[in-house]
């Protein structure tokens, strides 16, 4: 039992059912389920705004999703959804509502926060947003020395690094092209050097981008930048104001900073890090791409966020792939799960949603405050196709893991293209198509054989199949569609939280090492005696300070 009385998650009749069911599924093949089914290849998809979601791939009957949406049911995801919604403090560890929702909420929404209705300061800060973003975008906004601004840096470390920086890659089509953006994010002095090294800091706008502005990386690499910024614009500190500005929902730091408060674009505490990048975490992305392009991406986060508020269970998309990737983590013991963009645009889409999932859902003490008796969140990883297929895919055909995967594939090239380049759109959607095809239903030995293959080789040559997989097909990638993507992991990521019984939304595991490091910094530096410093790390430090020669 919970402390609230109720039965812990893996005591639960639906639980168990779904235990009983996955026995007796046994060895599921899925050339049996489509052979039993001619028409599973429509009958398990389902379209939401541009996306064609098929799931026929999976291990799965009409009994599993069955018993997998009594599971949500009966764990009260669609309650804890609309508590969301509602704007109450389903963040209890942080005590803090969870309203990345209202981001995007149109202009007329009424969406309370302690009884003040938050849409209004939303659309106000878009608006502001919108302001500078043309300023920079058309030339009027310049720098100290009155050059117009061609470069923009964006400072930042999780949450204010990995939205802005991969939504910049996924829409670079749609971007100004006559401006340079960089995203610095490591504490390592060599991103910052290799970010400005080639710009003219007369030419060159900061975005310190920081929820807290008390990240260590990103305080550090935004002094790093003034000093550049200044000594190579002669040392007036009033070139600050045209140069930097801030995203932050703490005005005190950012002026502690040296940032003139009036250079800030404000966010709420109610908009988690990695939850942020359509607020004013986005701005170098509005930047890039424009304020109406920007306003489509909100359009297509909407579209989901409908969606997953109003559809029905057996047509929830995100509910959906929520429910199928507790299927495999919590039935299957599948230790990870795969996103595959088949889009080089979407090279870094898997790295954002690593910190939005596994940031979200790596956590083993429930909300009840008790440890959990059941897996959590899985190891997400991928690249983009086709170069996985010639690195890591082998294991996934061959290996001994099951892993499940995502495949996300576009029908259109982008346009800008030159004819001969679209012409090879067709051969990596071609792969695309046969990459799930052939995890699917693999070849058997027979098969093999009828090929001429000698004996020996023949298990060599053999693939079981039955690696399941979701495909999601849109047209075309645009600002809308990448909003679409977005919600629905950040709702998939949501349900899984919510049937885990794991607080989504608070990220303590990050802390701990970030205490340590300021306890270590001293001995590096000064050779300080670190009290308590376990053996290992003493002598690591001693080996480190005798390398560099200290
Ligand atoms: O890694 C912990 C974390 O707090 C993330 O959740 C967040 O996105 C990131 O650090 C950056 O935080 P901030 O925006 O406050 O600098």
């Amino acid at each position: 039992m919970n402390a609230d009385g109720r039965t812990r998650l893996h005591q639960t009749p639906e639980w168990t059912a779904l235990a009983k069911h996955r026995e007796e599924l046994g060895e599921v093949r899925l050339r049996e389920l489509f052979a039993a089914d001619p028409g599973r290849g429509t009958a398990y998809t389902l379209r939401v705004g541009d996306l064609y979601v098929d799931y026929s791939k999976h291990l799965i009957t009409d009994n599993t999703l069955r018993l997998l949406r009594e599971l949500a049911a009966a764990t009260d995801v669609s309650g804890l959804r609309d508590a969301m919604f509602r704007g109450e403090r389903i963040n209890t560890t942080e005590d803090r509502a969870v309203l990345h929702t209202a981001l995007r909420a149109p202009r007329d929404a009424v969406i309370e926060v302690d009884g003040e209705n938050v849409v209004p300061a939303v659309h106000a800060v878009l608006d502001r947003m919108a302001d500078f973003a043309g300023r920079v975008r058309s030339g009027e906004w310049t720098g100290h020395t009155g050059k117009r601004i061609r470069n923009v840096v964006n400072i930042g470390i999780g949450g204010s690094d990995l939205g802005p920086a991969m939504a910049y890659e996924v829409l670079r089509a749609y971007t100004a092209r006559d401006l340079t953006f960089r995203f610095v994010s490591n504490v390592d002095g060599a991103d910052l050097h290799e970010a400005v090294r080639d710009l003219d800091p007369a030419e060159t706008l900061f975005i310190v981008a920081s929820k807290t502005f008390t990240t260590i990386e990103t305080i550090t690499n935004a002094t790093s930048a003034r000093t550049w910024l200044l000594s190579g614009l002669g040392g007036d500190e009033k070139a600050v104001a045209r140069h930097f500005v801030a995203l932050s929902t703490n005005a005190g730091k950012v002026s502690d900073f040296g940032i003139d408060t009036a250079n800030m674009f404000e966010f709420w505490d109610w908009v988690g890090g990695r939850y942020s990048y359509d607020s004013a975490i986005g701005l170098s992305l509005m930047i890039a791409i424009g304020p109406d392009r920007f306003r489509e991406m909100l359009d297509g986060f909407r579209v989901i966020d409908e969606h997953f508020r109003t559809a029905p269970a057996e047509s929830n998309v995100p509910l959906l792939l929520g429910l199928l990737g507790v299927w495999y983590n919590n039935f299957f013991d599948a230790q990870s799960h795969a996103v595959l963009p088949y889009s080089h645009y979407l090279s870094k889409f898997t790295a954002y949603l690593q910190q939005l999932d596994m940031e979200s859902n790596g956590k083993y003490v429930g909300r009840d405050g008790r440890e959990v008796e059941w897996q959590t969140g899985p190891v997400v990883w991928g690249t983009p196709g086709t170069n996985g297929q010639h690195a890591y895919y082998q294991l996934i055909h061959q290996g001994t893991k099951l892993i499940p995967a995502d495949f996300i594939g576009f029908a259109e090239p982008v346009a800008e293209l030159s004819d001969e380049l679209k012409a090879q759109h067709d051969l990596l959607m071609a792969n695309f198509f046969a990459q799930t095809q052939a995890l699917a239903f693999g070849k058997t030995p027979d098969e093999v054989r009828g090929e001429g293959v000698p004996e020996e080789l023949v298990p060599h040559k053999t693939f079981k199949g039955n690696h399941p997989t979701t495909t999601i097909l849109a047209r075309e990638l645009t600002p809308s569609v990448l909003g679409q993507l977005v919600a629905l992991y950040e709702h998939k990521v949501f349900v899984q939280g919510a049937i885990w019984n794991i607080d989504s939304f608070d990220q303590w595991g990050v802390e701990l090492g970030k205490v340590l490091a300021k306890r270590v910094e001293p001995a590096l530096t000064e050779g300080a005696e670190v009290p308590g410093l376990d053996a290992s790390t003493t002598a690591l430090v001693a080996t480190y300070r005798e390398l560099r020669g200290r």
